[in-house]
């Protein structure tokens, strides 16, 4: 089928508008990015592929019962990360359009008297782990088609803040072309389609199109700890965690914190028609979110801070199942109709991202493990106010961080 027959069966023939006033490389660019399009993500505009269930409560292991079994979670962790069981994953194929920066997120700068780059501080958040367990940690950093120069530039920049080369990978995530309401595909130019990153959910399949699972870099790894790029706080590859995850005998660990109220805006890790799950906060009603289990907790309170552990065996055995897709409303910027670029102030379209969660729920089983908040967690979603800049400084501060 030619090109423009491909358009007309799914009625975006409106790519081709501009197409004979582009150069001719503009013209084989704008081919390419066609060819490219998954035409099944499309049809999630009208069919919802996001599985629906029956929620209940999952059961985690609190802080007092990770403390009465700390020694032993702590043994068996550090002999499976110095193992080189573990490899770290950081998620920074994201746009961080909250935070305003057009860099990657993770070369914004929080440091107050000096540099402190969050990739810096999660670098050094894994180089403590190593030191502890006395292991080299294999890293993945999963990049997206529009920051990936740019952030392996700044690593090779800052000499890796110090970790070694050897042991860090970069990989791809794939892209998605953005739509207005109309499912019509939006054009950043006149020879581009508007393409955002596809969602964290896609990770592992990009990291297997990167073709890391066959190059012997990955060879012993049994456990992937997959973590945002935003949580200046966490411990990666953290070996209690690891130790308790793997002594479960689960197929995937979350690491997770007490909700502060019943309100609080995080997802909460769940079951959903018996597997696990993370139900966001406006899916709660208010009285699920305010029910309380036999200890007095929250039943729906463990909030997730995106930081999983994943066994290697069971992503590879549901690397084929589908995920599903999600269609998300944003502002995207785009061609209007005299064909001029807008930065639209309200939303315009959407975009299809592939969910983490939903890696979690295909696992089929998960511990979700409680951590201290405010040793943990220090998200920075946003410049200021809450999850931002601001509060994750002082909560660095706090624990010892010279800023
Ligand atoms: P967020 O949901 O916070 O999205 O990502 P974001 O794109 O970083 O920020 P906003 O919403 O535009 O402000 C959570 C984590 O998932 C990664 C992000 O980099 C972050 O580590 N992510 C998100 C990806 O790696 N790829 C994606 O397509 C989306």
């Amino acid at each position: 089928m030619s090109v423009s027959e491909t358009l007309k069966k799914h009625g975006q023939e409106h790519l081709l508008r501009y197409y004979d006033e582009l150069s001719s490389e503009e013209q084989r660019e704008l081919l390419r990015q066609i060819g490219e399009i998954d035409w099944d993500i499309l049809k999630s505009l009208t069919e919802d592929g996001a599985p629906r269930g029956e929620v209940s409560p999952i059961e985690g292991l609190t802080l007092a019962q990770i403390a009465a079994r700390k020694g032993q979670y702590e043994e068996v962790g550090k002999r499976t990360v110095k193992a080189g069981k573990v490899a770290a994953v950081l998620l920074a194929g994201g746009q961080g359009t909250r935070l305003g920066s057009s860099a990657p997120k993770g070369m914004y700068d929080i440091g107050v008297t000096r540099p402190l780059y969050i990739f810096e501080q999660l670098i050094e958040n894994l180089k403590s782990t190593c030191a502890a367990c006395d292991a080299e940690v294999p890293l993945l950093i999963m990049t997206n088609e529009k920051n990936d120069a740019e952030t392996r530039a700044f690593f090779r920049e800052h000499a890796y803040f110090g970790y070694p080369e050897r042991l860090i990978r970069f990989f791809v995530q794939a892209m998605a072309p953005s739509v207005g309401f109309d499912g019509k595909i939006l054009m950043e130019s006149k020879g581009r389609l508007a393409l955002s990153p596809n969602g964290n959910g896609g990770w592992y399949s990009s990291l297997i199109r990167a073709g890391l699972l066959e190059d012997g870099f990955l060879k012993s790894v049994e456990w992937f700890n997959v973590f945002a790029v935003d949580n200046v706080l966490q411990r990666i590859a953290d070996p209690v965690f690891v130790g308790a995850t793997v002594s479960s005998g689960k197929n995937c660990g979350a690491k997770a914190v007490r909700k502060t109220c019943p309100e609080e805006r995080v997802g909460a890790m769940c079951l959903q028609d018996g597997l696990p799950s993370v139900i966001e906060y406006y899916e709660l009603s208010p009285e699920m979110a305010a029910l309380r289990g036999a200890d007095g907790e929250l039943a729906y309170g463990f909030g997730v801070t995106l930081n999983y552990l994943f066994r290697a065996d069971k992503l590879r055995e549901i690397a084929a199942e589908k995920i599903p897709v999600h269609v998300v409303k944003k502002k995207i910027g785009c061609l209007n109709e005299a064909g001029v670029f807008v930065q639209p102030e309200t939303e315009n379209g959407y975009k299809f991202e592939e969910l983490i969660l939903d890696t979690v729920r295909l696992m089929g089983s998960c511990l979700p493990y409680e951590v201290v908040r405010e040793k943990e967690f220090a998200p920075i979603k946003n410049r200021y106010g809450v999850d931002s800049v601001d509060t994750a400084r002082k909560l660095l501060e706090e624990n010892g961080v010279k800023l």
